[in-house]
């Protein structure tokens, strides 16, 4: 099973710095909105039940985009929220709570890869991953990093894209099918795979492809009113891809053959 091998578009650091700003884009921005992941802030909030956070829990939130779920994770289940990231948007929405943002105060933004996370071993209770480990270079080496950053018995909650191998439509190797975190995704089963060698105990998963469903849905009517607004009204400037006109036909019945999926997965560190 495909775990460790490093996608030709994510091996290098200049790389992971060009895959993170493409999600600070207004072209991200325009597919996924503020939250960067299937199911928004509804998932987001299931993965937190699923989770059991505590209020006055340390939970980072690694690769936390925008930071939208770092803040409603604070605002929700009243923990301690640390967002980490390597786009320079997460270190701007810092800067911003430094001037008065009445975002919680509650929750701290930092700069950095989440292959090399610059806090000390044991910091957290429990850790957030959502829509990233499939773009993590080394998917090992940052699980490594999340179970020393854990407490003993704390709780990570991955949700991700899944692709089944061999099941990508070839156009979706690309800018795009990065933004939709496909290129180097796992299979549904890879992620279990990738947690229980790194020390996990599985304590539950759920299958929300439907999310996916939704998220295409919503994109749909986007580009209906995108396209109604005519030839001036490009939606995403210079940097809006050709879709071929098929491709989130395509996707859709991917998901409803189950060859592309999202799920949420919770384990505990057992160290
Ligand atoms: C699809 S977005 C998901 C963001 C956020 N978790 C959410 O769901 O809204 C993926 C995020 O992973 C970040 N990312 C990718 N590789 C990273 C790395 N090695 N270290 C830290 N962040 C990374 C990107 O900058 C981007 O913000």
């Amino acid at each position: 099973m495909r775990v460790s091998v490093k996608h030709p578009m994510l091996n290098t650091y200049s790389a992971k710095i060009c895959c993170a700003d493409l999600y600070s884009s207004k072209l991200a921005r325009l597919i996924l909105g503020d939250s960067l992941h299937p199911g928004g802030l509804r998932a987001t909030n299931r993965l937190g039940r699923a989770m059991g956070l505590q209020p006055g829990w340390r939970v980072l939130d690694l690769a936390c985009g925008l930071g939208t779920s770092a803040t409603a994770l604070s605002r929700v289940f009243r923990c301690h929220v640390t967002g980490l990231d390597l786009g320079a948007e997460a270190a701007q929405t810092s800067r911003q709570r430094a001037f008065g943002d009445p975002i919680p105060a509650d929750v701290a933004f930092v700069r950095g890869d989440a292959e090399m996370p610059p806090f000390r071993s044991g910091t957290f209770d429990a850790v957030v991953i959502e829509c990233a480990t499939s773009l993590f270079a080394d998917k090992p080496a940052a699980i490594a990093e999340v179970r020393r950053l854990l407490r003993t018995g704390g709780v990570i909650g991955l949700s991700d894209v899944t692709v089944e191998p061999g099941t990508l439509p070839p156009e979706l190797d690309s800018t795009v099918g990065m933004m939709l975190c496909l290129t180097d995704a796992l299979p549904a089963g890879g992620y279990p795979q990738l947690l229980a060698s790194g020390g996990f105990e599985i304590l539950d998963r759920a299958d929300l492809s439907d999310e996916v469903l939704s998220l295409l849905a919503d994109l749909r009517n986007r580009m209906a009113i995108w396209n109604g607004l005519g030839p001036t009204g490009s939606p995403g400037g210079d940097d809006w891809p050709d879709f071929p006109p098929d491709l989130l036909d395509r996707v859709e019945a991917s998901v409803t053959r189950g060859d592309i999926g999202y799920w949420l997965y919770v384990a505990r560190n057992l160290a």
